[in-house]
This record gives structure tokens, C-alpha cells and sequence, in this order.
């Protein structure tokens, strides 16, 4: 038959959806460890620590208690009751019982957010630089993202930026704070700022704070929690970051109706929840008293430090970063192209970095830098830099 295009292709929805460069990466610096050569690994993004045992032991624990059935496919009750808890306490969110769905990590709750709002012809307000999978999820819900650089839009008012990137499709806003790559954290006076604009415009705030427990300097503000927002607003969690938890795949998300109902529908047919031994383990991760919690966040503190006293030195400009675990040093005195820089750093120092055009056009001439890594990882590696750059 002529005219008649294959049954052997993908969706088109799917066509223009990008497959991260970040995988491309790891797999290189895998090759090199393969073939015995060191590598200085400043490209990931995991805590630097192990789960805690008591987490361990509470997944097993649910596993010789054979709590292996399916559970709700929304999370089991005290789960949910424990993050309810959790979310008045340190968010000031009301949120109930109802209002919670336990995701696979956040990246589950952020796709089931997207699926759940976001229609064909949709334009999302995205702050750049951004968190790499967000823009092709945005693009996955057949929405495009409208990036506002958030430079910028910091140094001149957020409102007169969102204003300037809005369009009649605009439908949403992506709030994530503190940022990947960046470490910015926006404050109090900026949240309200976003949240005077969405509820003028109409608009629903897709909040990302994966990276709630690390704010270094100022404070974290969940956007839900600000007056008329909780009914636009829904909040992307993790237990990854906070807990050492990335491999375990459990965060949540936080909406109000109709949003929650489309959400439990989502993972429902997505996943169908997440497995029983993980929840529990989630359970005992959430009975982490906060002074751990911070304890853990100085010894970040400490690496964040000395990675950038390390970096300015060097002659690599980076503001100190006021929250999550990245470093976002400009490296134009090396080349222009993010990639070539992340390239050499890689080739001639064994240094394993992201290049910042990966994070949107607004992160060209940087590269990003995780900090969570031994400190003595952050000595060998501001050396091997300075052997090639010094
Ligand atoms: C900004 C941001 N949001 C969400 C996530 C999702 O994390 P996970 O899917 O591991 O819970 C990440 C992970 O790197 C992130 O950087």
C-alpha cells in the first residue's frame, strides 16, 4: 500500500521528547572507571551518604512480616498520616490525609502533576536554569515550557519577567526552590511575589522542593502554604535527597481537588503505587528527628564551602550557592561552549562535571558542580583542576 507510514514508530507525542544528556554522562565517566583510569566524580546527584539503617531494617522488617501485597495504590495510611503530620509541622501546609499521594520519587509526583493540569497548546512559565527531565515532561504532556531566566527575573522583579513570558496559553508555572542546577533559593518575599501573579492570572503553580532540607542561608518556603494558593498549588516531594534515599524510588505529592483525583488516576495506570516494603521503610525515614536532619545539612554546608572557596580560586567566578548541593561556577575563561568545558575538565582532569547548557540555554557558560562528595574528594579534585587550570 502506498501513502500508508509504518506501524514501526513511537508516538508522536513522544517525538519530541529529548532523552537525557545527564545518563550520557554517567556512562562516559563508567567507561573510564571501566578501562581503570580515576575519575573525580562531581557529576551526580545523590546525597553523599548511605539510608539509614533504621530505614533498612524497617523494609526488612516489612518483608518478614510479609508485607509484600498490594497496597493502596495512593500509599498506605500511615504513610500518609506521617506525611500529613509532617507537611503542617515544617511546611505550614493544611494538608489532610486526603490530600496526600506517595509517588515513585518526585519525578513521578512532577510527571503525574503535569499529566494531571496540562493540556495540548499548553504554555508552562519554567524558571531557567532548570532541572533537565522537567522541560520534556512538560513537552510529554503536549505543553511547551516558556523558560523566564531567572537571573534576570531576580535582578528586575519576577513579576515583570513572568509577565513578559506570558502568553494567553500560559497555564502554569514550575516553582522550584531550592534550584537544580543552581542552588538558588528564592525567599519569602519572592514566593509571595509568584504567588500574587498566579492567582491574578489564574494560573497553577507546579512547586518543586526536593530539596527542602537544604537551604543554607535564608529559609525555605513552601508556596502552598501562602494565602489562596493551596487549591492552585501542587507540591513535589522526595524522600531522596533528605533521607539517602534515590535508589529507593518514594516521594509524594501534595494537591487539592480536582487536581488529586486526576493525580490517583495517573498513577494508578502508571505504576500502581509504590511497593509495600519501600512505604514502610518511607514510614521510619519520616520519623527522622529534625536535629539529624540538620546535622546533616552543616556537614553539606561544610562541602559547599570548600568547593567554592576551591572554584574562585582557581579562577572559576561561583556565587556560594544558598541552598540544595550544587555548584554552578561560570567557566567562560575556558571556552564559551559548556560542553567542550565539560569535556576537558573530564579529559585532561579527570574532573566529572555537567555541562550547563543541559539545564536550558540560560546555564550555557557554566557547569554544574555536586558537592556531595567526602570533602577529601573535594580536595583531590580542586587539585587535579589545578594541575591543568592553575
Ligand atoms: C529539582 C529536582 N526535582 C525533583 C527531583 C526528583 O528526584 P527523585 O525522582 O529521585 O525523587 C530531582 C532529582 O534530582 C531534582 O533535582
Amino acid at each position: 500500500m502506498t501513502g500508508k507510514r509504518s506501524a514501526i514508530r513511537i508516538a508522536n507525542r513522544l517525538e519530541e521528547v529529548g532523552f537525557s544528556d545527564i545518563v550520557q554522562i554517567r556512562n562516559k565517566v563508567l567507561e573510564l572507571r571501566a578501562a581503570g583510569q580515576p575519575v573525580h566524580a562531581f557529576h551526580g546527584g545523590e546525597p553523599f551518604f548511605e539510608t539509614p539503617d533504621t530505614v533498612k531494617f524497617a523494609a526488612v522488617k516489612a518483608l518478614t512480616d510479609n508485607r509484600t501485597r498490594y497496597a493502596p495504590s495512593s500509599g498506605i495510611d500511615p504513610l500518609r498520616e506521617a506525611i500529613a503530620h509532617k507537611l503542617e509541622m515544617k511546611n505550614r501546609m493544611a494538608a489532610g490525609v486526603d490530600d496526600v499521594l506517595v509517588t515513585v520519587g518526585g519525578a513521578h509526583a512532577l510527571y503525574a502533576a503535569f499529566q494531571t493540569v496540562l493540556n495540548q497548546g499548553d504554555d508552562v512559565l519554567l524558571f531557567s536554569p532548570y532541572w533537565t527531565p522537567i522541560r520534556d515532561m512538560i513537552t510529554m504532556a503536549q505543553a511547551r515550557p516558556v523558560m523566564v531566566p531567572t537571573e534576570t527575573a531576580r535582578r528586575n522583579g519576577l513579576t515583570k519577567s513572568l509577565e513578559h513570558y506570558s502568553t494567553p496559553a500560559t497555564r502554569a508555572i514550575y516553582y522550584n526552590t531550592p534550584q537544580n542546577p543552581s542552588g538558588a533559593v528564592f525567599s519569602r518575599a519572592e514566593a509571595e511575589e509568584v504567588a500574587k501573579f498566579a492567582i491574578q492570572r489564574d494560573l497553577i503553580v507546579f512547586a518543586d522542593e526536593a530539596y527542602e532540607d537544604l537551604v543554607y542561608e535564608g529559609e525555605h518556603v513552601s508556596i502552598a502554604a501562602l494565602p489562596g494558593m493551596e487549591e492552585r498549588t501542587i507540591t513535589c516531594f522526595t524522600l531522596s535527597k533528605t533521607y539517602g534515599m534515590t535508589g529507593w524510588r518514594v516521594g509524594y505529592a501534595v494537591a487539592k481537588e480536582p487536581f488529586m483525583t486526576g493525580m490517583r488516576k495517573v498513577v494508578l495506570y502508571s505504576t500502581n503505587g509504590v511497593s509495600t516494603p519501600t512505604q514502610w521503610a518511607a514510614v521510619e525515614a519520616l520519623a527522622t528527628p529534625q536535629n539529624a536532619i540538620d546535622a546533616r545539612r552543616e556537614e553539606f554546608r561544610l562541602r559547599r564551602d570548600l568547593l567554592v572557596k576551591g572554584l574562585n580560586e582557581l579562577g572559576l567566578e561561583c556565587n556560594l550557592p544558598a541552598g540544595a548541593f550544587y555548584a554552578f561556577p561560570c567557566v567562560t575563561n575556558i571556552s564559551k561552549s559548556s560542553r567542550k568545558v565539560a569535556e576537558i575538565l573530564l579529559e585532561k582532569a579527570h574532573v566529572a562535571t555537567i555541562p550547563g547548557v543541559v539545564f536550558g540555554a540560560q546555564g550555557e557558560g557554566h557547569v554544574r558542580f555536586s558537592y556531595s562528595v567526602a570533602p577529601e574528594a573535594i580536595e583531590k579534585g580542586l587539585e587535579a583542576l589545578r594541575k591543568v587550570l592553575g
